[in-house]
């Protein structure tokens, strides 16, 4: 890969987007990686080689969003290509739908809706340009909705579906979308996750707390389970990598046996009976 390809990651601070921008800078792309603060730039840059440049990008801030496009053209120059946008970054938020706060509500959907769609409307043109493509990070959370999971999982079966329509969009063009549907991977997402879940469960009222305190608990020892067998960001890194480099690149990847399980379950298996199991797992006296 010669250096004039580059590829902009959103949320490479941190987890997949970090794991990504390094396993990509060392097979020799220009890596374009959003940050959100001058620490975070710092530590990239000591973890990579020159060629990797920090991009100040909260992907919620649209005049952020216009400056960082303007820079990384300024950068490319004439000949540099953007042969790829990978929208990685991401929150998740959890709780029973019935208390969750509609403030955090419109925040979930624009860290991980609306954000990567407007980051994708800003980078197409040099998307364009370059003969790149877009992959998207989703999630088995997009193809299966465990109990409070709502708010996340609300937000990936959107980007299901606009990365089915955008790629439907663009193939005249040539221009390939691709989705990465990955199951549990160990990055800081599951404590951020579990802070902000703790403290929404602390402001439940008391009559929120007796009917969904118990299958909260049960829940919180389910997802300590999950993330003891979760893989290394490194993986769905590689998996990215291939997603970017395939002459024919596959509309959906599933990443990891428990996202092809989720996959499975939503599938095949009755809604009411997966509704049953749940119920007596979670709701358990
Ligand atoms: N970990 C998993 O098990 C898993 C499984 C399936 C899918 N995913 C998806 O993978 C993606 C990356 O998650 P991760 O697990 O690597 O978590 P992570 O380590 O917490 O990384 C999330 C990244 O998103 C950034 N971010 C958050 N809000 C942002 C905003 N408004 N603008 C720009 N960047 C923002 C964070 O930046 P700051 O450091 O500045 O907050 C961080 O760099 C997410 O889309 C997540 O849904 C994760």
């Amino acid at each position: 890969m010669d250096d004039k390809c580059a590829v902009v990651i959103t949320g490479a601070s941190s987890g997949i987007g970090r794991a990504c921008s390094l396993f990509l800078d060392q097979r020799g792309y220009r890596v374009f990686a959003g940050v959100r603060t001058f620490s975070a730039a710092e530590k990239l840059k000591t973890e990579a080689s020159s060629r990797l440049a920090p991009i100040m990008l909260d992907i919620t801030d649209t005049a952020q969003i216009r400056r960082a496009v303007q820079e990384i053209k300024t950068k490319l120059g004439i000949s540099g290509r953007l042969v790829g946008l990978i929208n990685n970054a991401g929150i998740i938020l959890s709780g029973p739908l019935e208390f969750f706060p509609l403030e955090r509500l419109r925040e979930q959907l624009h860290v991980n809706v609306i954000g990567p769609i407007a980051i994708t409307q800003a980078f197409l043109p040099l998307i364009r340009d370059g003969k790149g493509r877009i992959i998207n990070m989703g999630s088995a959370s997009g193809l299966f909705a465990p109990p409070f999971l709502g708010p996340y999982a609300a937000s990936k079966f959107a980007m299901e579906a606009w990365t089915d329509a955008l790629r439907r969009e663009l193939r005249p063009e040539g221009i390939p979308v691709s989705l990465i549907e990955s199951g549990a991977i160990e990055t800081p997402i599951w404590d951020k996750s579990q802070a902000i879940a703790n403290f929404l469960e602390s402001e439940l009222p008391d009559h929120g707390k007796t009917l969904y305190a118990n299958a909260l608990a049960i829940g919180r020892k389910q997802i300590e389970n999950l993330r003891r067998r979760a893989a290394s960001p490194l993986v769905v890194a590689k998996v990215i990598h291939k997603a970017l480099i395939s002459h024919n690149p596959k509309p959906r990847y599933l990443v990891g046996m428990d996202a092809h399980a989720q996959a499975f379950i939503s599938r095949w298996v009755p809604a009411r009976l997966v509704d049953d199991v749940i119920a007596k797992l979670l709701f358990r006296d």
